[in-house]
């Protein structure tokens, strides 16, 4: 099939990547000159395991193409993709001007029926207003249908090829047809595609991230409790999860959530709820209970050093919102360190992907972004842990006793065992673990 990607983002660009991938010809557009020629070089301007791969084959056998001009893309293609960002806006709102541009230029350039498929995540009902702001332009029919994207992260190849299931909100069989033979490559271990209206489809995206956050959040209110009477919340985790009615995955108490999805989809979840009279409460306390826990995390640190940080350094592991990605897009590392350094710290941060992104997202609030692990902890008066990398498991702990200036280790992400961190005569904070 002949497929056009607009917005050659995280999603356009791993979808586009797949789908050239299981032998359709596609176009991915980007607005962003920069981006394109990066990628037209054979490099992907983000980390994300396996995706560069991927993007060379696909552009080595003449199936990927990048380019700037959506006319041309739309032209050539029988399948659009709308992936374009949809972040929050002001108000909480998602802001949809990349969509409405995207949509007008894809009416404009239409030259015979197409069929658009929007991809980014979007308030419920907005297929209409995609269809409405294309039909304005466009010269020919085409059919709108909702298909949210469910990839992670960190895994958003091994996501895409094999999806738990793909959601497809249309009434229209012809385009149910078409969408089900282009996914048909991905589910063949039986996955579902399920079929739905395209409100539904739309709600399905928001309700999965709401309901994935909530369980972070549930568990980072009970680490709370946890660290009140002395009880470790890693084996109330394990008491909770081996329910099957429960399971195991986003149980892990940490410094909250973050990244491009979950806080922004929340926001527009709770911004549609109000503007509907709906009263959604388990969402907004999902949220507070959120922004709770990384004032938390810093009250903690503020506990042991003393709330004014004037001559103190703080080495930082970890800055992306989740390990295996160089996103910085509301990683809790950014409040956290933005109320460190107002308290005087001296920050001296590492990330083995995100040192780019981060120097970018909190210029002036990390004084070095190191390029190797071990060099921020030079006259550091504590270790602080705030993404899971597996890089940072097994350390050097002598080094790094004789690195810092006093063995103190605050863990926002419970890498370590505090039985194992007092017998290397660490002082050691975690998240719902008795300090040792
Ligand atoms: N990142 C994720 O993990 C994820 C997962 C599921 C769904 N989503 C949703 O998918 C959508 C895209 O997210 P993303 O993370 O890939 O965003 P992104 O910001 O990484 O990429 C969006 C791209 O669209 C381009 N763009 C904007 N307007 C354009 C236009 N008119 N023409 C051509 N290109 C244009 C931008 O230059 C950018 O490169 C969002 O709605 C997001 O909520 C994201």
């Amino acid at each position: 099939m002949k497929v056009a990607v607009i917005g050659t983002g995280y999603v356009g660009l791993v979808a586009g990547a797949c789908f050239a991938d299981a032998g359709n010809s596609v176009a991915c557009v980007d607005r962003d000159h920069k981006k394109i020629d990066t990628l037209r070089m054979g490099k992907v301007p983000f980390y994300e395991p396996g995706l560069e791969e991927l993007v060379r084959r696909g552009v080595a056998e003449g199936r990927l193409s990048f380019t700037p001009d959506t006319a041309a893309a739309v032209r050539d293609a029988e399948v659009v993709f709308l992936a374009v960002g949809t972040p929050s806006g002001p108000d909480g709102a998602p802001d949809l001007t990349a969509l409405k541009a995207a949509s007008v230029e894809v009416g404009q350039a239409m030259n015979g029926y197409k069929l658009i498929v929007n991809k980014s995540t979007v308030p419920i009902g907005m297929h209409a207003q995609v269809a409405g702001w294309m039909r304005e332009h466009a010269r020919h029919e085409f059919d709108v249908v909702s298909n949210p994207e469910f990839l992670k992260e960190g895994a958003a190849v091994q996501d895409f090829l094999k999806p738990d299931r793909v959601v497809i909100g249309t009434d229209k069989d012809q385009a149910f047809r078409k969408m089900k033979d282009l996914y048909a490559p991905f589910v063949r271990q039986g996955n579902p595609i399920l079929r739905m209206d395209p409100v539904s489809a739309e709600i399905t995206k928001y309700a999965c991230n709401a309901f994935l956050a909530a369980r972070i959040s549930f568990m980072n209110e009970l680490s709370l409790l946890c660290e009140r009477v002395g009880a470790d919340v890693e084996t109330v985790r394990m008491g909770m999860s081996t329910d099957l009615r429960i399971g195991k995955h986003f149980l892990y108490a940490g410094v909250g959530y973050g990244g491009s999805c979950f806080p922004k989809d929340i926001e527009a979840l709770l911004h549609t709820a109000r503007s509907l009279e709906v009263p959604m409460e388990i969402v907004q306390s999902v949220q507070r209970a959120n922004l709770r826990q990384r004032k938390h995390f810093v009250e903690r640190v503020f506990a042991a050093l003393g709330s004014d940080l004037l001559g103190k350094t703080l080495a930082v592991w970890g800055l992306a919102f989740k390990p295996n990605t160089d996103d910085m897009r509301e990683a809790p590392s950014v409040d956290i360190l933005r109320d460190l350094h107002a308290a005087g710290a001296r920050i001296q941060a590492f990330d083995p992907a995100a040192g780019a992104t981060a120097a970018a997202t909190l210029g002036g609030v990390v004084a070095l972004i190191a390029a190797r692990r071990d060099e921020v902890l030079e006259g550091a008066d504590a270790l602080l842990i705030l993404t899971e990398w597996n890089d940072f498991r097994h350390p050097d702990w002598e080094l790094i006793r004789r690195k810092l200036k006093r063995p103190l280790v605050f863990d926002g992400r419970n890498v370590y065992s505090p039985t194992e961190m007092r017998e290397r005569g660490f002082e050691y904070h975690s998240v719902g673990r008795p300090s040792v």
